[in-house]
């Protein structure tokens, strides 16, 4: 064995016999780390034990197999996000924080798939921690192995014995190979672990699902390393405060990355929450002033979602602005055009702006509802429960146009609302004779002000 020392970005994997400052590959400042690396002397078999294979070009048109059935993960929400079930042969990062629930949503999947053989293997707890857990989610699958192994070539040789047809490894930074001398969890490990494993997912065709571990900094530790390598990003996340849960794509090469799952934890596991629309939306806020709902799009769902906001007279000297779940350098372009095209003095107030249910929406069309829901705040008048509304407010406070419509205004008529404010330039062309709720077509935030207040 030799030994040698190596110096390797945090932030993308680059490596470096010397310590450098500013990362060549990625431009990033102050991220290289000291890892001590003992290489395999040549000719030591590869990793996961498989021959290596002499691969020749081949014409495009002559590979076979580009329409292999997905797995079915029988879970919609996975299936959705995963781009339409799980690509045999695939290699899927399921990141998320410490505690977010990442081991009960793989655990509670693999019991509930019929006629897969399963290999979960947790370097994190014991067999019967996991048992545990399996008996709170209360599926009776019992055809699950389980492995708790921390060391690659146990893994292997696991696998070899059982044959699964899917291996989950919870999670991928208690993993360690021999062939290293460095601690679990380090970069040097995490990415020498993640690229054989995927060498034996892409040899085999037997996918894998790596677990790991987020960092406070929020990306998964052991780092974009990881992300390069796997074919799938998945992030859970959530609020620790909240039930909810997302699940988010975040790099997916086998679908958009646009999908978002939601669930509910429970007692017993996490349920599917087929329609968002329900938990987003808080049930009783009769007569509240600082409330105004969206009609939403995240991935292809429409949804309709709560924002809530707190204007007050500013007590210090500098008004506080704050936002959670809207981007806040976008609500202060808002406020200055409440103040700018409506005449709405916001300068001294503080602005406290919340979306529901701790999620984030990047969708331009909830605008017209962090606009209302200031306004409703500020004149401590209430817009009307039955009412919902999108649209993108522009600078000169004109309302935009936002894509699928006819979508928003079905999930707001499914849900019962009587009214929905839409941007003018959207009736164009819309059959609008079958609706049972009233359209409000708006071109500039002071027409939506007066139908609203
Ligand atoms: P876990 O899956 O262990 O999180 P991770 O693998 O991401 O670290 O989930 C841990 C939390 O979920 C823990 O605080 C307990 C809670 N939980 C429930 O509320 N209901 C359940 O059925 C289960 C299994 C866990
Ligand atoms: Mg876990």
């Amino acid at each position: 064995m030799k030994e040698k020392t190596v110096y390797i970005c945090s932030n993308c994997g680059q490596d470096s016999p010397k310590w450098i400052g500013k990362c060549p590959s990625c431009g990033e400042w102050n991220t290289y780390v000291e890892e001590v690396v003992r290489k395999p002397v040549a000719g030591t078999r590869p990793l996961s034990g498989l021959e290596p294979v002499k691969s020749k070009p081949v014409i495009l048109s002559e590979i076979t197999g580009g329409d292999e059935p997905r797995i079915d993960m029988h879970d919609e929400e996975l299936n959705r996000v995963l781009g339409g079930g799980l690509v045999p042969g695939s290699l899927v990062l399921l990141g998320g924080e410490p505690g977010i629930g990442k081991s009960t949503l793989v655990l509670q999947t693999v019991l509930r798939l019929p006629e897969k053989k399963i290999l979960y293997v947790s370097g994190e707890e014991s067999a019967r921690q996991l048992k545990l857990r399996a008996d709170r989610i209360r599926h009776n699958s019992s055809d699950c192995l389980i492995a708790c192994e921390t060391s690659l070539e146990q893994i292997y040789v696991n696998i070899k014995n059982t044959q699964p047809d899917l291996v989950i490894i919870d999670s991928i930074q208690t993993i360690s190979t021999e062939t290293i001398e460095s601690s679990p969890g380090s970069l040097v490990q995490v990415r020498e672990c993640s690229a054989s494993i995927l060498k034996f997912a892409k040899q085999t065709n037997t996918p894998v699902i790596l677990i790991g571990h987020i960092n406070k900094e929020g990306s998964i530790a052991g780092p974009k390393v990881l992300e390069h390598i796997v074919d799938t990003v998945l992030q859970f996340e959530g609020d620790q405060h909240y039930m909810y849960r997302i699940l988010r794509s975040i790099k997916n090469r086998f679908g958009s990355t646009a999908e978002l799952g939601i669930y509910e934890m429970r007692q017993d596991g996490l349920r599917q929450v087929s329609n968002p629309s329900e938990l987003l939306l808080s049930q009783d806020h009769e007569g509240m002033s600082g409330v105004a709902i969206a009609s939403a799009i995240e991935g292809v769902r429409p949804f309709l979602i709560e924002t809530q906001a707190l204007v007050s007279s500013a007590v210090y000297g500098n008004p506080q602005r704050s936002a959670t779940g809207f981007d806040l350098r976008r609500m202060n372009m808002l406020l200055a055009v409440l103040e700018k095209r409506v005449g709405f003095k916001l300068a001294q107030k503080d602005v406290f702006l919340n979306i529901a249910g701790g999620l984030k929406v990047n969708d331009p069309a909830i605008d017209l509802s962090v606009i209302s829901a200031i306004l409703s705040s500020n004149m401590d008048a209430e817009v009307e429960r039955d009412t919902c509304m999108a649209g993108e407010v522009g600078l000169s406070g004109e309302i935009r146009p936002v894509n699928r419509i006819e979508q928003r205004i079905g999930e707001a008529e499914k849900l019962g609302f009587k009214r929905i404010l839409i941007p003018k330039h959207n009736l164009q062309g819309m059959d609008t004779k079958k609706l049972k709720i009233e359209l409000i077509p708006v071109r500039k935030v002071e027409e939506a002000f007066r139908a609203l207040f």
